[in-house]
């Protein structure tokens, strides 16, 4: 099978040659290129990282493929299905969980069911779900008794039990401590690995595209272009601390200029 059947095949997303635009801030008569022509393909049940400097299109990326915005030409496909507005199969967590403040954990979990008139049915999933992040003993605690990861795990629980076959991840994971965020990443691991959904990760964390994903995508500046993809092959589950982590690593950090000046006195 070629490289290019296998994409189309397989290929849980593909979009094709997307370009965006929006009007440019501080002059209404011109627009501003967030997304110049910008193509990639992931395979159905791979985890991929999406990395680049702010302001380069990721959020927008992430929105043309849930569906929420359109873009102004190119293609966007889940399987062989043209994507043409937000559907539950393509869930989307923020970086900001968003959760609905007035609603339990459990009914936070269950209202996408709730707002498709799927909750007799799954009901017996909800209890699942909370299982499965770790929250069953929460179900009825409110958005504010949670602490950072946990509500996160919510809006993950949330997203998850609409059984997507992606999930679109905004630096899901952004806004926590060093210590939850590494215990997070494992949670994701792990959701990832239980329900093979095929996931896209945004992150500006280096060490966490490595720790996570089989490739990582590096996007340029604005306008977005794909600037290159770098597989990584490592042995799952990883290890911070090997040579081959560290070595990676560096490597990439040097590709994004970011290693550091031996020379500089800063
Ligand atoms: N709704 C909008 N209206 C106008 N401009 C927008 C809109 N959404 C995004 N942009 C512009 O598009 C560009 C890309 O924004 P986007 O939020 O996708 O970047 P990003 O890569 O997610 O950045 P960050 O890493 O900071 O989250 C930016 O210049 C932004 O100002
Ligand atoms: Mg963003």
């Amino acid at each position: 099978m070629s490289a290019a059947t296998v994409t189309t095949e397989v290929a849980a997303l593909r979009i094709v040659g997307v370009s965006k635009d929006f009007p440019t801030p501080d002059n209404v008569n011109t627009r501003t290129l967030a997304l110049d022509n910008v193509s990639f393909a992931v395979r159905a049940g791979e985890l991929v990282s999406l990395v680049g400097p702010s302001g380069c299109g990721k959020s927008t990326l992430l929105r043309l493929l849930a569906g929420l915005d359109d873009p102004n030409t190119g293609e966007r496909w889940i399987g062989a299905e043209p994507i043409t507005g937000p559907s539950a199969e393509r869930g989307l967590v923020f970086q900001d969980p968003n959760l609905f403040p007035w609603l339990t954990v459990r009914r936070n979990i269950q209202s996408g069911l709730v707002a498709r008139g799927r909750l007799r049915e799954k009901r017996h999933e909800v209890d699942e779900f909370m299982r499965l992040v770790g929250l069953e003993t929460f179900a009825n605690a409110y958005p504010h008794h949670l602490s950072g990861g946990m509500a996160q795990r919510v809006a993950l629980a949330r997203a998850l039990i609409n059984h997507p076959k992606v999930l679109l991840l905004d630096e899901p994971l952004g806004a926590l401590d060093a210590f939850t965020r590494m215990r997070m990443q494992d949670e994701v691991l792990r959701l990832w690995q239980t329900r093979r959904t095929t996931v896209l990760l945004v992150t500006h964390d280096i060490d966490e595209t490595i720790y996570m994903s089989d490739r990582i995508i590096i996007m340029t500046p604005r306008p977005g272009r794909i600037e290159r993809t770098i597989p990584i092959t490592l042995d799952r589950p990883r290890q911070r601390n090997r040579p081959e982590f560290l070595r990676l690593r560096s490597e990439i950090l040097e590709l994004l200029h970011f290693a550091g000046d031996p020379k500089s006195t800063v």
